[in-house]
């Protein structure tokens, strides 16, 4: 076998023909099998200290190309004071009625009211669909002096055509893994009331209704932008006619996150996700959401803040990566601050400064790989395992 680390290519120098020849027969008996190379170097030793200082002179400007680059990706102390003064304007067009309907940070009504405060009690069933993998639970809850909470799940894969198909499809699809489940707990009879977790923005006129404003997050169903989902919902469970089911309430993941964490500590009143997605919500005073009558008391608003510098007032901080990542995405333009710190796009950002960094020339010799320039490729998971 060949031995690669022996093709080597000599730099030579001598101060005698003679033993240039001698030397170049006793390297090619020794290695017969290598490919060796000879090559003269002139007046060698002193241009390559001209050669070690140009290669650290390229070095040192590409690092500082490097981490120019990657600088933008840190913001300043400054800059976050700034998002969070933009921040606040948002929420407040989002809250008032006369500028809602133009605002980008939604401010979404919930209809949640109150935190639990452990006195709940009873058998519930609950579904978790807008993350990676969709969910059905049972959840059990005692109250009382042996308060408790016993849960059993089962995970289900939404394949990627039922995301992107029809809504029916995808509404008979979550029906289908509903009906597994009862199967598996054996409590199809039992018509529990059932807790609908949907994570995308929806516009809500009570606890049980809530009209699908647009997906996020890949998915593209047809027919379900502009419906109520719990009646796609209903409606699924109707056609598949095996079993019937309460449904009691739609939430977002943030609310249904608060209000766990709430019931083990009642001072808990704000959810954030930085998941697939990224938003939060927070217990509201009334007086505050002009968008629902009423002046007394609180409610949870569901901020959808992955919506936050659609109306461009992050451009400033946006790289061209993050620009490049939403053009390519299902719904350029939208979600623009989720698209720049969350799960589902952290993996494209880095395969946009590889490819990048690539045509500069400071990686893989300048060659872009098929693999390279496969979208989605590069998972925020990688990322993850190599922080850590
Ligand atoms: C997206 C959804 C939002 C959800 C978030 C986290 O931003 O629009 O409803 O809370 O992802 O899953």
């Amino acid at each position: 076998m060949r031995r690669p680390e022996l093709d080597r290519t000599f730099a030579l120098w001598f101060s005698s023909h003679r033993y240039s020849r001698r030397l170049h027969k006793t390297v090619r008996r020794l290695v017969p099998d290598s490919d060796v190379r000879f090559l003269l170097s002139e007046s060698g030793s002193g241009k390559g200290a001209a050669f070690v200082t140009a290669v650290a002179y390229r070095l040192s400007e590409q690092h500082r190309l490097i981490d120019a680059t990657l600088a933008e990706f840190k913001l300043t102390h400054e800059q976050l004071l700034q998002v969070k003064k933009r921040m606040r304007i948002e929420i407040e067009a989002g809250l008032r009625k006369k500028s809602h309907d133009h605002a980008k940070v939604k401010m979404l009504p919930t209809f949640v009211r109150s935190t639990p405060d452990g006195t709940e009690n009873g058998d519930f069933l609950a579904l978790d669909l807008g993350g990676t993998n969709f969910r059905v639970l049972l959840v059990k809850i005692r109250s009382g002096k042996r308060r408790m909470v016993e849960m059993h799940n089962k995970i289900y894969a939404i394949p990627i055509e039922v995301m992107q198909g029809t809504g029916e499809e995808l509404f008979d699809h979550i029906v289908s893994c509903i009906s597994d489940f009862l199967d598996y707990m054996g409590i199809k009879g039992a018509r529990l009331p059932l807790g609908f977790t949907f994570s995308f923005p929806c516009k809500q006129t009570s606890l049980d209704a809530g009209i699908l404003l647009n997906w996020t997050k890949g998915f593209k169903a047809t027919d379900c932008e502009g419906e109520d989902v719990v009646n796609l919902l209903r409606e699924g469970i109707k056609r598949r006619e095996e079993f019937d089911l309460d449904i009691v309430a739609v939430v977002n993941d943030t609310v249904g996150t608060m209000m766990t964490c709430a019931y083990e500590d009642p001072n808990c009143e704000i959810g954030l996700i930085v998941g697939t997605g990224s938003n939060a919500c927070y217990m509201e005073e009334m007086r505050n959401i002009e968008m629902v009558e009423g002046d007394q008391g609180r409610m949870c608003v569901n901020m959808e803040w992955g919506a936050f510098g659609d109306n461009g007032c992050l451009d400033d901080i946006r790289t061209i990566y993050d620009k490049a990542v939403d053009d390519f995405s299902l719904n350029s333009g939208k979600q623009r601050y989720e698209k720049m710190i969350s799960g589902m796009y952290l993996g494209e950002i880095v395969r946009n400064i590889l490819i990048d960094f690539t045509k500069r020339g400071f990686l893989f010799r300048g060659q872009i790989s098929e693999a390279l320039k496969t979208r989605s490729i590069f998972e925020t998971k990688f990322l993850s395992q190599i922080e850590r």
